[in-house]
């Protein structure tokens, strides 16, 4: 195994000849520096570092700003302090700042050997951790994202590539084409997994209001500013800031955004200094934002701060190839939720599916394929237990499909029981509440509906008009 790196900041020659000699034997590779500024340079400069022990009191400069200057290049590096006598105070002040331990003068060459292996130790045991934590989630993230048409491998392998970088990303598709989850996988597939994931809404938050979420505020910054309160982009210090529907933001916070992306620098409202913040950002829109740029509404500088790294998912009707292998997922995973057994979808069934249009795209197909568990309970999926206006073809879809239009409500993002409601309720009136009648229009047995009836308190089915 490589031997451990240690970077030792004393500036008394003598104690640092010392040092050296001790932590030679143990058989350390060594960084040497007499002086915080030189310290803080090799930080900054060398290549590895695994540990660093530098002593408190450094001639005009401080160990503090040594600890300080780690904290920030090289966080996880574990900094041990040497104090001397009747500075304790300082040492738990270092600690505080999170120094990982200290030692003070006459420095004890054997505790100096066991709180140095010791620190190693803990070091290390935190990278593995981490290392197994972002496998884990590489697996996770971008397994989950199904589908291997070409277009949907390559946004894949662009995305995993641009998830080991810092770099801002741009997630752009329609609606429903799964930018959400391809944000999760690049931030738990990079080396931020173990960091915050913070997702914000530009769109669901009150333009009023989203300056303040972002950027935080000072107290007093307005009246009702009784204390300070960070924003956004602060929670997400040291892992991956999601800005969703960037399109929507107001052209103040398109500004702040900028700077935060220039110099990684945020000012919280009614602050006088920035905040630095560790963060990447992920923006993404079903915008077409060259078009909202030509109207004034987006900021080009800020545009080309995004599009760095383009990222754009293709609808779903350009990648039908997808069909197949979501619809397997999603009824796999339905089924084993609610304990149903079909068996798989029947050729004229896929065939119905693969020709639809999906203006809601994946989500959409997900929708579907809950309907499709509510009127199929098991075998095979055969057209009829499809939503109406998947039967209708492309060519045809003006012909009024009865009872209802599932799709087109579903894909307006209801719940698959709010369109369920609306089904039934229309169903009930075309029939007059006959539910015998309305269970044939639906498909679905006549029990089935009864109860559905009576959990969407759909007036009493047993006081219902019945014809046989
Ligand atoms: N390739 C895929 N594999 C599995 N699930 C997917 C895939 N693409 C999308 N989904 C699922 O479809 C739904 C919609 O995806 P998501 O929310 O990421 O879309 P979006 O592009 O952000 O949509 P919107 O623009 O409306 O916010 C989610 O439930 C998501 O898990
Ligand atoms: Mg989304």
């Amino acid at each position: 195994m490589r031997p451990a790196t240690l970077l030792i900041i004393e500036d008394e020659e003598r104690m640092r000849r010392l040092l050296e000699l001790v932590l030679k034997q143990e058989g350390y590779d060594l960084l040497l520096a007499d002086s915080g500024e030189e310290g803080i340079r090799l930080l900054n400069h060398s290549g590895r570092i695994d540990l660093i022990l530098t002593d408190l009191q450094l001639g005009h400069s401080s160990g503090l700003d040594v600890l300080e200057a780690a904290k920030r290049v090289l966080p996880g590096v574990p900094v041990l302090i040497i104090t001397g006598f009747g500075t304790i105070k300082s040492a738990v002040e270092a600690m505080q700042k999170g120094a990982y331990d200290y030692i003070s003068k006459p420095v004890d060459h054997d505790e100096l050997k066991i709180v140095i292996a010791r620190a190693l130790e803990a070091r290390r045991l935190s990278q593995d951790y981490h290392a197994l934590q972002a496998g884990l989630h590489e697996r996770f993230g971008f397994e989950r994202i199904v589908g291997r048409s070409k277009a949907l491998e390559e946004v894949k392998r662009l995305a995993t590539e641009m998830a080991r970088t810092d770099a801002t990303v741009l997630i752009t598709g329609e609606s429903g084409t799964g930018k959400e989850l391809l944000a999760r996988a690049i931030h738990y597939a990079g080396p931020r997994a173990a960091g915050p994931l913070v997702a914000v809404n530009c769109a669901g938050i009150p333009e009023t209001l989203l300056e303040s979420e972002l950027f935080g505020y000072e107290k007093g910054a307005f009246t009702d500013a009784k204390k300070a309160k960070p924003g956004r982009f602060q929670l997400a210090d040291r892992g991956t800031l999601f800005l969703d529907e960037i399109g929507e933001m107001s052209p103040a916070a398109q500004a702040k955004l900028l700077r935060v992306l220039e110099d990684h620098t945020v000012e919280p409202l009614g602050a006088t200094q920035g905040v630095k913040v560790d963060i990447r950002v992920i923006g993404a829109t079903n915008q077409d934002l060259a078009e909202l740029i030509k109207k004034g509404k987006f900021r080009e500088d800020l545009y080309y701060r995004f599009n760095v790294c383009p990222l754009y998912i293709p609808p779903l009707r350009e990648r039908r190839e997808d069909i197949p292998d979501l619809l397997d997922a999603f009824l796999t995973t339905t089924c084993r939720e609610r304990g149903l057994r079909l068996r798989g979808v029947s050729p004229d069934a896929l065939a119905m599916l693969q020709r639809h249009h999906w203006p809601g795209n994946v989500r959409e197909l997900h929708n579907v394929v809950e309907w499709i568990t509510m009127s199929c309970r098991e075998g095979d999926i055969r057209p009829e237990h499809l939503p109406s206006t998947l039967k209708a073809s492309p060519e045809s879809t003006s012909s009024a499909a009865s009872p209802s239009s599932p799709v087109s409500l579903l894909s307006l993002g209801l719940s698959v029981e709010e369109v369920e409601k609306a089904m039934l309720k229309e169903a009930l009136e075309k029939t007059g509440g006959n539910v015998s009648e309305a269970s044939r229009l639906l498909k679905v047995t006549r029990n089935t509906l009864r109860y559905r009836m009576s959990k969407y308190h759909l007036g009493d089915p047993d006081e219902s008009p019945e014809r046989g």
